[in-house]
């Protein structure tokens, strides 16, 4: 087997082993680092959400004021705006449109925000002080596996003007909701959770791009390191050694006024050729004595 053919195999077996370990540790470590960003941009959600409820009790509500005397604007309700911003995000970008935001309750004013049995364990949970927040988890849904990031909601003073007893709350709010759920809240009571729900594929998807043009690069470096070293073995070894083993094959068929070995180098092939040089000299003299 020719040497470059010999040195282009082993290679091939380096790099192909090398890329595989890489491969396997890189999707791992790229896995890991989009799951934690992916975590990281729920909190941030969730942290947005908290600024809207803060902008619309201390700047939307006192405005309605005078309103809800005669009809309760649900724009005046701090839960309402966070999640009509979320459900905005939402619809505005395609590449968010799976994300999902809750004010998961126990006993809310509105059913649709009632937790369901999953979300209830995570606000008993944080009710128990069974976890610290903000919970970071994963789960299975029909729509394929969710990441999840939840923080506790707790009803403070203020939420009581609404969230006390149906009596004390303003009558047209009421009228509008029903005296049934959404009240008997406690000061400092845990009554529900933020959740922010993001599709593992989303994480999983950006993990795959950076991945591939990593493991791209990699075979690109890779390759011209192969053709650069197939070069200088052609240009150092391989030119010479041939050139030499052409000369000593019309020496060894008796052709003995061939050109002498050229030393071109200081290495170990420059070193060969003179030793043939020599070797050749000798043959030569011992011919010439046989010959006389
Ligand atoms: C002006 C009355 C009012 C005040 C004050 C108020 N809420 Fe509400 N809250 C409501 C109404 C009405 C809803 C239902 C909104 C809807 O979805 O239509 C609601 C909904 C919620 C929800 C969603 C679950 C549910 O009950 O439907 C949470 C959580 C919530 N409020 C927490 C709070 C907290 C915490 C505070 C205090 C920081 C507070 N609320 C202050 C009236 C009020």
């Amino acid at each position: 087997m020719k040497l470059l053919v010999k040195v282009n195999l082993a290679l091939g077996v380096l790099f192909a082993l090398g890329i595989g370990a890489t491969a396997a540790v890189s999707r791992d470590l790229l896995q890991r680092n989009a799951r934690a960003e992916v975590y990281e941009n729920a909190k941030l959600l969730i942290e947005n959400a908290l600024a809207v409820r803060r902008y619309t009790s201390t700047h939307i509500a006192p405005l309605l004021e005078t309103q809800i005397k005669y009809d309760f604007r649900p724009e005046m309700v701090s839960a309402y705006s966070a999640l009509e911003l979320l459900k905005n995000v939402r619809e505005a970008n395609a590449e968010y449109r799976q994300f999902q935001y809750r004010e998961a309750t126990l006993n809310p004013t509105n059913p649709a925000n009632r937790a369901v049995q999953w979300e209830s364990d995570i606000v008993n949970a944080f009710r128990n002080g069974a976890v610290a927040s903000p919970m970071f988890g994963e789960r299975d849904t029909p729509n394929g596996r969710m990441l999840y990031v939840a923080k506790p909601l707790k009803a403070d003073s203020a939420c009581l003007r609404c969230h006390d007893t149906a009596e004390n709350a303003p009558t047209t709010m009421v009228a509008k909701y029903g005296s049934a759920n959404g009240f008997g809240w406690k000061v400092g009571e845990i009554i529900g959770a933020q959740i922010v729900q993001i599709p593992e594929s989303f994480a999983l998807a950006r993990a795959e791009t950076t991945f591939r043009v990593f493991i791209g690069s990699l075979v690109g470096v890779l390759l011209a390191m192969a053709l650069m070293l197939n070069g200088l073995l052609w240009w150092l070894c391989i030119r010479p050694i041939t050139r030499i083993s052409t000369l000593a094959d019309r020496i060894s068929l008796g052709e003995i006024d061939a050109p002498d070995f050229q030393r071109a180098s200081r290495d170990e092939i420059g070193q060969l050729a003179s030793a043939l040089s020599r070797l050749r000299q000798s043959l030569v003299h011992a011919i010439r004595m046989l010959e006389a």
